[in-house]
Formats: structure tokens, C-alpha cells, sequence
């Protein structure tokens, strides 16, 4: 497979990026310690740009709104709620291996990126809305077009220069309808009180929350929970089968163990660093401020970038190259040098669930199953709110074990 390691978007938007208003000065970053001062600032907040896209869901929103929020949902996530999550993470993966052991058999070509969507869809749906989707259920091509609507929008907005083309204005429009769709669809269903879902219409009862907000975190969760994990998942096979030596050695180790995997996880980690599935962050001062690292301009923006942090020679040797060995062994790094899940008050929440799934899905079909590529085109990174393939990554599913 020809590959590009580097996302050659993400370098021009880092370099060529406005800011938000010709009024806002804007500080582009890749330096942990003023990511560190920024995201433990709570003088720094998110910009209301995408909650006005995206709706106010507490991905996107930050003050009082957001700790309510943040509080309801923060019980689901809970370590001691594990079981349930284990519970969830088998199902969802148990699914996913039949349908490449089918794959496999009939020869199919199949999406990867695709078919991890479906699998994270399905794990979003029961652990936070309690609905039981088949495995070969059809929900993904509504949720990859609505992050691809949400993205084009935001980017349509900062770009001044490429403003959104007229012509995929309608897709934008019925990606979003279909999406409004889905989440009346999901407001209708009768969810345990103790589900994530359940919880905020138990505030919405309360009058914590309105039916308008709830909906807005539902739709939230869809841009957190779902493309996050899939992407990751993709990117690792991808990465792996550039980097054949590390692919030999991760199954090596899984013929011996399936549940303890230090080799396994260390390509995990270095996955997330070449390829963060959230590329960028962004923040803006409140008024006057001085964040420990020199005088700021009023209303300062500042565009935190993930991937350039984690590919910064100050902090990375051969920053480009894929090598989970910078991963085994005690951590001796920048507590921001790497940081996939963000830091600070707004540190993902679903981090430990989504580890979980990606490590587990992995654990699974690792060693039994290879992918081959059907086009032999190289792949790059495309960037939106997420750091998605350039093309589809179809492939032929082989089997490599018993099942
Ligand atoms: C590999 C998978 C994932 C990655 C890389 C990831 C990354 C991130 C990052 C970087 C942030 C911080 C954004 C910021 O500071 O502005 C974040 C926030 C968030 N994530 Fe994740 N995420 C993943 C999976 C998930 C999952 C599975 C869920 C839920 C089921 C989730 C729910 C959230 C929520 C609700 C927030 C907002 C937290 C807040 O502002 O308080 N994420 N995620």
C-alpha cells in the first residue's frame, strides 16, 4: 500500500488558518506546556462557533451549562459501571468478528472504516441511548454524514478564502435532516433511567435540562463517541500493515495472550499519536488574561494542534516514523507531549470506555484476521473534525486462524 505518514492538510490549515474574525488575534500551538496553562485555565474557554453549528451539547459548550451537563452524564462513565462496559464491548465485538468471519468466507470486499463505524454506532447506541442494534445494522452512513456536514460547515466558516461550494450545501442540508431524523427516532424510545440517555430525561424532568439540550447532547455524543474510536481502529490497521515487522511481532504476542498485551497496546498508543482522531482543539481567553506565558491580547484564540504536538521534534525523535517501542516501558515525557484525549476540565470523558473498545476490538481480530487493500492508491489524512482517510479503505478479510 503506498502511504503518506504525513497529513499534508493539517500542516496548511495549522500554517494558513484565520482567525475566527479579523478583530480576534489567534495563537496557533504545539508546545505542552502552554497547552498545559491553556486547558487547566479557567479563564480559557471553547469558542461558541460549533455549538452554533452543532448544536449546545457538552462536547462543544463550556461555563455553568457545561459542569450541569458534565455532571448527569459523568455517572455513566463511572470505572464501577465497568461490567457494563465489558458487557457492551463483547456484544459489539462478537458481532463485528462474525461479520468478518462472513467476509472472509465469501471473499467480500468490505469498508474498514466503514465496518469499525458500524461497530462504535452500535456500542454508542446501547451504552448511552439503550437500543439494541442488530450487527449489520445501517445507522453508519447517517452518522459518517453528518460528521462530514458538521465538519464542512466549521470549516467553511474559519476558511474565508474557501467558503462552503453551493453545490454540497444540499448534502449538508439532508445530512443534518437525517440526523434530526435519527435523534427523534431515539427521543422515542423508552431508555432505563440509569442509561446516559436515561439520565438526562430524568433532568430534563427535573428542569435541569430542555428537550432542546437533551437532544443537543444526543447529538453530541454522535461527534464524540462514535468516528473517535472507528478512525482509530482504522488507522492502527492501516499503520500496521505499512509496518509489517511491528504486525508480525503484535500477532506474535497475541498467540501467547489475548488479554495481556503490552505490544498490542504501545501501537495503540502510537497510533493515537501520528494519527489523534481529534486533530484540533480550540480555545479563547475571556477578556484580558495572562496564562503564565507572556502578555495576551485580549480575546485571544488559540488553536491547540494535537497532531502537531505529538509530531514536535522537541518532544518526539523521528517524530514521522511509526514506533510503539517510544511506548513500552515508564512513560519519560511531556504530561502533554501526547495527549489523544485532550486535558484539563474538558478531558474526554468517554476516554476509558473508548480505550477500552478500541484495545478490546483489537485484541479480538488481531491474529486472526488479516485485511488486504483492493486499490493499490496511496492513503493519506484528510482533515475535518476528525483525521479520516483520504479514500475508502476497502479490503479483502483473510483469515489467518480458525475461527
Ligand atoms: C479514540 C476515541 C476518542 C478520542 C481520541 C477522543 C478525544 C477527545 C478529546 C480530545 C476531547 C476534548 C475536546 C476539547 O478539549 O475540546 C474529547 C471530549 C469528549 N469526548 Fe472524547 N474521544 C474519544 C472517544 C469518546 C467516546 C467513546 C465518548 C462517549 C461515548 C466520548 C465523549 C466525549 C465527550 C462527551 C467530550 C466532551 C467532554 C467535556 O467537554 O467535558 N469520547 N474527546
Amino acid at each position: 500500500m503506498s502511504f503518506s505518514t504525513h497529513c499534508i492538510q493539517c500542516d496548511e490549515y495549522f500554517e494558513s488558518r484565520l482567525p475566527m474574525d479579523a478583530s480576534i488575534p489567534l495563537m496557533k500551538i504545539k508546545d505542552p506546556d502552554r497547552i498545559q496553562a491553556i486547558l487547566h485555565s479557567t479563564r480559557a474557554v471553547r469558542p461558541q462557533l460549533m455549538s452554533k453549528i452543532a448544536g449546545e451539547s457538552m462536547v462543544w459548550i463550556d461555563g455553568p451549562d457545561w459542569l450541569v451537563r458534565r455532571r448527569i452524564a459523568q455517572g455513566s462513565f463511572q470505572p464501577r459501571n465497568e461490567p457494563f462496559h465489558v458487557e457492551i464491548v463483547d456484544q459489539v465485538v462478537s458481532g463485528l468478528l462474525e461479520r468478518l468471519e462472513t467476509a472472509a468466507e465469501e471473499g467480500e470486499v468490505i469498508g474498514l472504516t466503514e465496518e469499525f463505524l458500524r461497530m462504535t454506532t452500535r456500542f454508542l447506541y446501547r451504552f448511552a441511548f439503550d437500543i439494541d442494534l442488530p450487527a449489520d445494522h445501517d445507522k453508519a452512513p447517517i452518522v459518517s454524514a453528518y460528521f462530514d456536514a458538521v465538519s464542512q460547515l466549521g470549516f467553511s466558516i474559519l476558511d474565508v478564502e474557501k467558503p462552503l461550494d453551493l453545490s454540497v450545501h444540499q448534502l449538508v442540508r439532508t445530512s443534518l435532516k437525517a440526523m434530526d431524523r435519527e435523534i427523534d427516532l431515539i427521543m422515542d424510545s423508552d431508555p432505563d433511567p440509569g442509561s446516559l440517555l436515561g439520565r438526562m430525561i430524568e433532568a430534563c424532568d427535573a428542569g435541569e435540562l430542555t428537550d432542546r439540550q437533551v437532544k443537543d447532547e444526543v447529538r453530541g455524543l454522535f461527534i464524540a463517541g462514535t468516528e473517535t474510536t472507528s478512525l482509530t481502529l482504522a488507522w492502527f490497521i492501516i499503520l500496521l500493515d505499512e509496518n509489517r515487522s511491528w504486525r508480525d511481532r503484535i500477532e506474535a504476542e497475541l498467540a501467547v495472550s489475548r488479554e495481556v498485551t503490552p505490544l498490542l497496546d504501545a501501537g495503540l498508543h502510537e497510533t493515537m499519536r501520528l494519527f489523534p482522531a481529534v486533530p484540533f482543539m480550540t480555545r479563547i481567553v475571556e477578556g484580558v488574561a495572562d496564562l503564565g506565558f507572556g502578555p495576551l491580547e485580549e480575546n485571544t484564540e488559540f488553536m491547540i494542534s494535537v497532531y502537531h504536538t505529538h509530531r514536535n521534534p522537541e518532544h518526539w525523535d523521528d517524530p514521522h516514523a511509526f514506533d510503539p517501542g517510544r511506548f513500552l516501558g515508564e512513560p519519560d515525557r511531556h504530561r502533554y507531549a501526547w495527549m489523544p484525549f485532550g486535558g484539563g476540565r474538558h478531558t474526554c470523558i468517554g476516554n476509558r470506555v473508548a480505550r477500552m473498545e478500541a484495545r478490546d476490538t483489537l485484541r479480538a481480530i488481531m491474529g486472526r484476521y488479516r485485511f488486504h487493500r483492493v486499490e493499490d492508491t496511496t492513503v493519506g489524512a484528510r482533515l475535518g473534525i476528525t483525521l479520516k482517510p483520504t479514500i475508502p479503505i476497502n479490503v479483502t478479510v483473510e483469515r489467518i486462524q480458525p475461527a
